[in-house]
């Protein structure tokens, strides 16, 4: 199974999405992105490296990347953290099958809600958006 977590800036939400889900599936290829060109090259927020670690996940060899079209062909699922960025990745979409990749990460959470992953680049709330990722990535695998 190949997923890719995508958020606004990759540094706070989808890369702790992504260690979360590396640490519940060493076996299945997983990374993540950003809708942004915001923090191309740079290592995941401190906050977020903080919160990963206080789980016992090492996050901090990440590095930020934009989403890009050629994605749609190397992963099964890309999960967007809110619909923001749920409906900036479908823009770049070329088939319905591509559009069907792509799902709102907290539906595993909550089927049907089209909950948001706040985002805590400016209020923080890192702990209750690790809570949020590991509810739902327990019940995706
Ligand atoms: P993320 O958080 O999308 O969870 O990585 C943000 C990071 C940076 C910005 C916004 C959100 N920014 O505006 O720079």
């Amino acid at each position: 199974m190949k997923v890719l977590m995508v958020c606004l800036g990759n540094i706070c939400r989808s890369p702790l999405a992504e260690g979360i889900l590396k640490s519940k599936k060493p076996d299945w290829y997983v990374d993540s992105a950003g809708t942004s060109n915001y923090h191309i090259g740079e290592r995941p927020d401190l906050r977020s490296i903080e919160i990963a670690r206080k789980y016992n996940i090492d996050i901090s060899n990440q590095r930020a990347r934009q989403f890009s079209r050629e994605d749609f062909a190397k992963f099964d699922l890309i999960l967007a953290m809110d619909s923001s960025n749920y409906q900036n990745i479908l823009k770049l979409a070329r088939s319905e099958a591509d559009k069907e990749k792509v799902k709102l990460i907290l539906n595993y959470a909550q089927p049907g809600l089209n909950m948001a992953v706040p985002d805590p680049y400016y209020d923080g709330g890192f702990e209750k958006v690790y809570q949020l990722l590991n509810e739902a990535l327990d019940n995706l695998v």
